[in-house]
């Protein structure tokens, strides 16, 4: 546990176990030193998931905050034979019936399969959640997020904490397996490398999904220390590739087609997931779509086509709001700084686009854009959002000490879970 100590944490006001992230040293910015791919054509079948057929295996990572079902919609339109997962649900929001919860179970009819995350750290509180998607119909396919490695979720031993606990990670796949598969929905696992290098879990957490009845695993191939700074190392990907039956997605730092080809052909995995590289820049999965096909044929919009995007996305963020077009806006301006990134924009043009507050501002905006300025060939396939180093990786006091929770730790996580009818 080199490394670890304990924290009093004025968060909490419990205290916590702290692991240093690693030195910066080992962590290197993808920006700067990703290495030249030498791509050749990779063979890539459909992949099944229990009933589903994934025919283009190809994934929009859930992403928080992005991957309501409006940029769903747009992603799937550019690469139609994929999966597009919507951003987590918390469980115990799930069961609590609160509104925006729901409103993220919301699916277009236009979408083939709605494939819905669940994030929770009670195996009980999971397992009601999985009962109201199941009762409801809510989705064919649900996918659990054990790869969140924000604190606030870590330090409740929920997202890359949980598979280092093997004894709750599994009760709560196997509860989950059990309301789901009887309904006929997949379920699937998206895991991390582990807690860091010296607390590695992702081959155990593979094979445990795989016993308790997971049809695939996607491995975003950092650690939690890791967050979102250096690479995804696909090493890891390939490594998990060899160890399991069940399909394994690699994730991590796919920003162009060429890098999908290049994860497939390193690693051997059945499909790619993508996060970061298709933010403003949906047609990402027509162009992976293409190069898993063979076509060379890659679109990169000028100006004005990606104004029709975002034209498009704020209608669609104005149903999803239910006609609320400043929630819709608001939701869209991070998208819009996505989608200008690269292009001769000025800063005060930026600014108004921040400070828009309807579709008619958005409209004005867009008017005053040169359509016909061509796709900045600088940011073709480069890197894009958050790159961020974990500081430290805050877990619940003494997680690291034992795989599995004593007595008292489960009393610690759950005890006074009034949700819970379990304790
Ligand atoms: C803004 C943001 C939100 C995210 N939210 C989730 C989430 O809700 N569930 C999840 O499993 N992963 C989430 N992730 C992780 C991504 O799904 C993905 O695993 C990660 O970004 C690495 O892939 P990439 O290099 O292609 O971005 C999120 C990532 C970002 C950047």
């Amino acid at each position: 546990m080199r490394g670890a100590k304990l924290w009093w944490s004025n968060v909490t006001e419990t205290p916590e176990t702290v692991i240093a992230a690693p030195h910066e040293t080992d962590n290197l910015d993808p920006r700067t030193d990703a290495p030249a791919h030498t791509v050749e054509p990779v063979h890539i079948a459909p992949v099944k998931l229990g009933n589903i057929t994934v025919p283009t295996p190809v994934v929009l990572s859930p992403m928080a905050g992005v991957t309501n079902w409006p940029f769903r919609v747009i992603c799937e339109e550019y690469g139609p034979d994929g999966l597009y997962v919507a951003e987590m649900i918390t469980a115990r929001a799930l069961v609590a019936r609160n509104p925006k919860a729901l409103r993220l179970c919301h699916f277009a009819p236009s979408e083939k399969i709605r494939s819905l995350q669940l994030y929770g750290v009670n195996p009980s509180i999971t397992e009601q959640a999985a009962k109201i998607v199941v009762d409801e119909g809510m989705a064919d396919h649900v996918d659990l997020n054990f790869g969140c490695p924000v604190p606030k979720v870590t330090r409740r031993g929920g997202g890359s904490a949980l598979p280092w606990k093997t004894d709750i990670f599994s009760d709560l796949i196997a509860r989950v397996v059990a309301v789901c598969e009887p309904a006929g929905i997949p379920v699937t696992a998206k895991i991390r490398v582990g807690i860091d290098h010296e607390h590695e879990t992702f081959l155990e957490a593979g094979h445990i999904a795989q016993e308790e009845g997971c049809k695939a695993v996607t491995l975003h191939a950092r650690t939690t220390a890791e967050y979102y700074g250096g690479h995804s190392d696909w090493s890891r990907i390939g490594e998990l590739k060899e160890h399991l039956d069940i399909p394994v997605f690699g994730n991590g730092d796919i920003w162009g087609a060429e890098d999908a080809l290049a994860m497939v052909q390193q690693t051997g995995c059945d499909g790619v997931a993508i996060g970061r590289g298709c933010q403003g820049r949906p047609w990402l999965f027509a162009n992976i779509k293409n190069a898993f096909a063979g076509n060379p044929e890659r679109l990169n919009p000028n100006l004005g086509e990606v104004c029709t995007v975002i034209r498009r996305h704020a209608e669609l963020l104005t149903q999803f709001y239910e006609g609320d077009e400043m929630m819709a806006v608001h939701d869209l301006r991070k998208h819009i700084a996505w989608y200008l990134k690269g292009f001769p924009v000025g800063g005060s043009t930026r600014k108004a686009f921040m400070e828009c507050e309807s579709l008619a501002d958005v409209d004005r905006e867009i008017g005053r854009l040169d359509p016909t300025v061509e796709y900045p060939e600088r940011i073709i396939d480069k890197p894009r959002g958050r790159v961020r180093f974990a500081k430290k990786v805050h877990l619940p006091y003494g997680w690291l000490e034992s795989r599995t929770t004593s007595h008292e730790e489960r009393e610690a996580l759950f005890g006074d879970d009034p949700m819970d009818a379990s304790y």
